[in-house]
């Protein structure tokens, strides 16, 4: 079976090595926007190109006598990449650009949500203008928060406490925005743990994941700049220590309730991940924010412990016919963390060379923004590698990431803090306060 795969970062490295597990044996195609040289290793073909440019993937894919593709990143499903690609029977995991929407409007999520009764919503209102801006402030009290209606990659979304401290300087954040031609959401903001619950789903049926954590901040504690995700934990028993059953299943039902609101509001299938960013508050599960794909950590700790054959598991979801034995998870307990270049995300050193001979399982190293040369292994500024520890407990997951870590040579940095007891135990204590503070 010939199979694309559409991006060339870590998640896409997981996804990957899950079609390469398949006792199908799948000849692998990549189209990326730079070579991944884990990706390439056990690739058939690879080329590299612009992941918008729809007849350039179009070509590739038929030139491969492509038979199913897999489209890692955002940008080029809300390109319309699905669209492209069905229109020429070429089956495709990953949604039509309508469809995307779920992500790419911050603003059309909330109005769904609302419009169909869904549970997990929240006060918010959408503007285009600064008009009632200053009296919804009001409303919402310090608790509000500034969000960009489009994708904006991570850096739209501006928090009352953290990243504003009053008023002026919301209203000064929604005339930049304004003068932007950007639209923007302005919503309450949230008290609680934050989780992603990512699903699987035919566009009727949903196949559900372990429920991750993911750290968006630089540095430990918390602290610093939103980053893309410098690293996840999941637990053995696909819950994670703050949540219970109960909370899992909200999140479950509030993902089931949005896929059935796409297909009666358009008439199509979601045919695709997706992701439910989270938050557990002291009134339950609330929506955050959802994405059209698979998030990046979150890929590398939910494939690493699946189970399932992941090309029956893809054929299932592009027929039709999935269901949740399709997507079983080994009950281990996995930590990611995602090695940095020094200065990221803000200012970067880029083109400094890295040494990696010293991991000692390469099966659980993920290449993200590197570029092989001649002369060896080079960081190009983004999030470089990632590693992941697989174990019974979270704890003995992260001993495994953090010593796999830190024999990576280079200008990098890590956060020693993902999965350790001490971090967990701070969430699981805020939140028992949460909960009996109802
Ligand atoms: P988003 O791009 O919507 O996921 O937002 C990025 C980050 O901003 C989230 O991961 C949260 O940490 C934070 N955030 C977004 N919306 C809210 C909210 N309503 N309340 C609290 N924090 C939020
Ligand atoms: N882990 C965050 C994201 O994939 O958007």
């Amino acid at each position: 079976m010939n199979i694309l795969l559409i991006g060339s970062g870590a998640r896409e490295h997981a996804i990957a090595r899950a079609f390469k597990r398949s006792p199908q044996n799948p000849n692998l195609f990549c189209f990326g926007a730079n070579v991944n040289p884990g990706i390439k290793d056990i690739s058939t073909g690879y080329t590299t190109g612009k992941i918008t440019d729809l007849e350039a993937i179009l070509n590739f894919a038929l030139t491969n006598k492509i038979e199913l593709v897999f489209v890692g990143p955002e940008a080029p499903l809300a390109a319309g990449v699905a669209d492209k690609l069905w229109e020429n029977n070429i089956p495709c995991v990953g949604q039509k650009q309508i469809l995307c929407q779920v992500e790419t409007s911050k603003g059309f999520t909330r109005d769904l949500i609302i419009e169909y009764n869904i549970p997990g919503s929240i006060k918010y209102k959408r503007f285009n203008s600064l008009e009632g801006v200053e009296d919804f402030l009001i409303e919402l009290e310090e608790l509000y928060v500034v969000k960009a209606d489009g994708l904006a990659n991570g850096k739209g979304v501006k928090v009352a406490g953290d990243h504003l401290h009053s008023h002026l300087e919301a209203l000064t954040y929604c005339q930049e925005l304004i003068t932007e031609k950007s639209n923007f959401v302005i919503e309450e903001k949230l008290i609680g743990q934050e989780f992603s619950l990512m699903s699987f789903c035919d566009g009727t049926n949903l196949a559900h994941m372990p429920a991750v954590q993911d750290h968006k901040r630089a540095f430990a504690n918390d602290e610093g700049p939103n980053t893309g995700g410098m690293g996840t934990y999941s637990d053995a028993n696909h819950l994670l220590p703050f949540l219970t059953a109960e909370d899992i299943i909200q999140a479950q039902t509030i993902n089931q309730a949005t896929i059935n609101a796409l297909k009666n509001k358009f008439g199509e299938d979601y045919v695709g991940v997706l992701y439910g960013g989270f938050m557990i508050t002291k009134n339950g599960v609330k929506l955050i924010e959802y994405n059209a794909r698979f998030g990046d950590p979150e890929a590398m700790n939910v494939l690493a412990i699946l189970d399932s054959d992941f090309i029956e598991l893809c054929q299932a979801i592009v027929n039709g016919t999935l269901t949740q034995e399709h997507a079983k998870f080994k009950n281990l307990a996995t930590v990611c963390k995602y090695a940095a270049p020094i200065g990221y995300p803000d200012n970067p050193v880029k083109n400094q060379k890295i040494d990696i001979s010293n991991i000692q399982n390469k099966e659980q190293l993920y290449f993200a923004s590197v570029d092989e040369r001649e002369d060896g292994l080079y960081e190009i500024g983004s999030r470089t590698v990632a590693v992941v520890g697989i174990a019974q407990t979270i704890y003995e997951a992260e001993k495994i990431a953090e010593a796999e870590i830190n024999k990576i040579k280079g200008p990098l940095f890590h956060r020693k803090d993902i999965g350790t007891k001490e971090l967990i135990e701070k969430r699981v204590k805020m939140m028992k306060r949460i909960r009996n503070d109802r």
